[in-house]
């Protein structure tokens, strides 16, 4: 298969992560793929939306290996700008739209919370969403 190009949509269920994200003030709803290694080869940082329930959100999206992590482990996860609810155990929709990098190592969880900083910015930007 050649390159996969964004758009493109991935559903689950909403599983608790880490909960790291939300340490780090970027919660983020993890999904719950049993057979996560069909996404291997879509690994970056996008602008996505999200669908939860019929209604429909921006934010920013990683698939990736966490390699900044301790315990580095393949996850497909977003964060919802200003979205503060609960949503263990939906089934929601994460429509992957605009690529915007790698996924990096980082040296601490500090530089990773600065460049998320930036992504935030950036997928902000690519809403017009403020
Ligand atoms: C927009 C965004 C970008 C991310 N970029 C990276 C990255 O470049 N490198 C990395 O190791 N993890 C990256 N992550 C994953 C974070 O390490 C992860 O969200 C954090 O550890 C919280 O995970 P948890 O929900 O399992 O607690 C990113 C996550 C998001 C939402």
């Amino acid at each position: 298969m050649g390159p996969m190009t964004a758009p493109f949509t991935i559903s689950g269920t909403v599983i608790k992560g880490n909960q790291l994200g939300r340490k780090l003030g970027y919660p983020t709803a993890n999904l719950d793929l049993p057979d996560a290694g069909q996404f291997h080869h879509l690994t970056g940082v996008y602008a996505a939306t999200v669908e939860l329930e019929s209604a429909i959100f921006p934010g920013m999206a990683n698939i990736g290996f966490r390699p900044t992590l301790e315990k580095p482990s393949f996850t497909v996860e977003v964060n919802i700008f200003d979205f503060n609810e609960d949503i263990y155990g939906q089934n929601i929709s994460i429509r992957f739209l605009e690529r915007i990098r790698d996924e990096l190592r980082f040296n601490s969880l500090d530089e990773l919370v600065r460049q998320m900083e930036k992504d935030e910015v950036e997928c902000r930007g690519f809403f017009h969403f403020p």
